[in-house]
């Protein structure tokens, strides 16, 4: 697909617009689905890419996949017919990993291919497997595929500390506990909203869980055959896409009011965007964020939920490549996750990257230039950095922002962008 998109320098974005349901959680509630032996609705669901390659899974699987109506998935998973999640899917999509948690659940067995290397760094699944086998489970890697089998007697509880709190395995090892004989605990777990969201999912479903929203689970396993389908779950609202579209507020003036998701879940970037000259005001169901000072510059430092967002660095260095001064962004939770950074160079931003930090002096403008999206944030940061550039720029690689953004480029346009998608 060749489609790019051609922004071009946008004196005023004014206006509200409303987030999709969030990306990382919707692709966990789906694999949370396979759990239940009945049928369950999603609600707020995002139509991107990789949702409808994780239907693509689950239908691999056996599951039947349905919109009823836009934005509303139903799923009903009372039978399985595979415990198998093909390469061809899941080199596209890491998150399909989240599949071997409910798998190995529900049927006991799990052969998931192993994703493939992922453009913002070798992102491992050692912790899924430490995880897994801390309840028992065998895992081991053949012809490029995770294998994972339980004991004859199922999974049984465990107390389980993470070395990292890491958003995918919290969320794979929450999974397989819940077919697990007993309570596990499981510490150091990551605690995103996503995950909440995914909890939230799961009580509902019948499954008992204490400590939402803190560093330690307590997962009481339960037959999976008890779980209750029958009911729809609203997908939590997209923080990150919330972000993206207040970063572009904070770039170009705004007043932008974004609804849609909880305010709270955004605390730090709130709290930098203000730092670096922005106005916020906290609504109910949203942020209204403008800007009428000079943008300063302001360091960061990505860090696991409550910190700053590593899917929110590349959208604040857009930010920072024109503020007055010079900032550090330091990048902890993926490696390599700085390429975009290249391309907002080309377009005249003075960015050098030393190991994992990118020292950003601000320059007074950018200039418009053809660049490619070389991931999902990335690929937004450059079309922010396009709203404030001199002249035209061009973002292809349209491929990785439509994974993620619903009808990104119209909800920019819809507050005054300038911005056209061109096929
Ligand atoms: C999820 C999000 C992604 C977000 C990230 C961190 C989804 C679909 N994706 O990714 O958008 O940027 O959380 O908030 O929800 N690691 C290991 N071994 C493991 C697992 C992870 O070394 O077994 C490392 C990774 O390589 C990475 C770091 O831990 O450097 C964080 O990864 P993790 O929190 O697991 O992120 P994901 O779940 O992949």
């Amino acid at each position: 697909m060749n489609d790019y998109y051609l922004v071009k320098k946008t004196d005023k974005l004014e206006g509200t617009v409303q987030v999709s349901g969030a990306k990382n959680s919707v692709l966990k509630l789906m694999a949370a689905a396979i759990l239940i032996p009945g049928v369950t609705q999603l609600s707020n669901v995002p139509d991107i890419a990789d949702v409808r390659l994780m239907q693509q899974v689950l239908e691999s699987l056996g599951v039947k996949v349905s919109w009823p109506e836009a934005g509303t998935v139903r799923i009903d998973a009372t039978t399985l017919s595979s415990h198998k999640a093909p390469y061809e899917l899941v080199a596209h999509m890491r998150a399909s990993t989240a599949v071997l948690g409910p798998l190995v659940a529900r049927v006991g067995l799990a052969s998931v291919a192993l994703p493939g290397g992922c453009a913002i760094g070798s992102r491992k699944v050692d912790m899924h497997i430490a995880g897994l086998e801390s309840l028992g489970a065998s895992c081991r890697i053949e012809h490029g595929y995770i294998e994972v089998e339980a004991p004859e007697d199922g999974l049984k509880a465990s107390d389980v500390t993470l070395e990292f709190p890491s958003v995918g395995a919290t969320e794979n090892l929450i999974l397989a506990a819940v077919g697990a004989q007993g309570t596990t605990v499981v510490s150091n777990v990551a605690r995103e909203p996503e995950i909440s969201d995914l909890i939230d999912f799961l009580i509902t479903a019948g499954v008992s869980i204490e400590g939402r929203g803190t560093t330690k689970l307590l997962i009481e396993g339960a037959a999976t055959n008890k779980l209750q389908g029958g009911f729809t779950h609203k997908v939590v609202g997209d923080r990150v896409e919330a972000g993206t579209f207040l970063a572009a507020g904070a770039l170009v003036g705004g007043p932008v009011t974004v609804t849609g998701f909880e305010a709270e879940h955004l605390s730090i970037v709130l709290k930098k965007f203000r730092e670096a000259g922005a106005l916020t005001e906290v609504l109910d169901n949203g942020v209204r964020i403008e800007r009428s000072g000079p943008l300063k510059a302001v360091s960061i430092q990505t860090l696991p939920f409550p910190g700053f967002p590593t899917d929110m660095q590349a959208q604040f260095m857009a930010l920072m490549s024109v503020a007055q001064g010079a900032s550090v962004i330091t990048e902890n939770v993926f490696e390599n996750r700085f390429m975009f950074a290249d391309e907002i160079a080309r377009m005249g931003a003075d960015i050098r990257i030393e190991g994992h930090h990118a020292l950003v002096n601000g320059v007074p403008e950018l200039s418009g230039a053809p660049t490619v999206a070389p991931d999902l944030r990335g690929g937004a940061s450059l079309v922010l950095a396009g709203l404030v550039a001199r002249g035209e720029t061009r973002v292809a690689g349209l491929q990785h922002i439509d994974r993620g953004y619903e009808n990104f480029e119209q909800k920019l346009r819809s507050l005054g962008a300038q911005i056209e998608r061109v096929a």
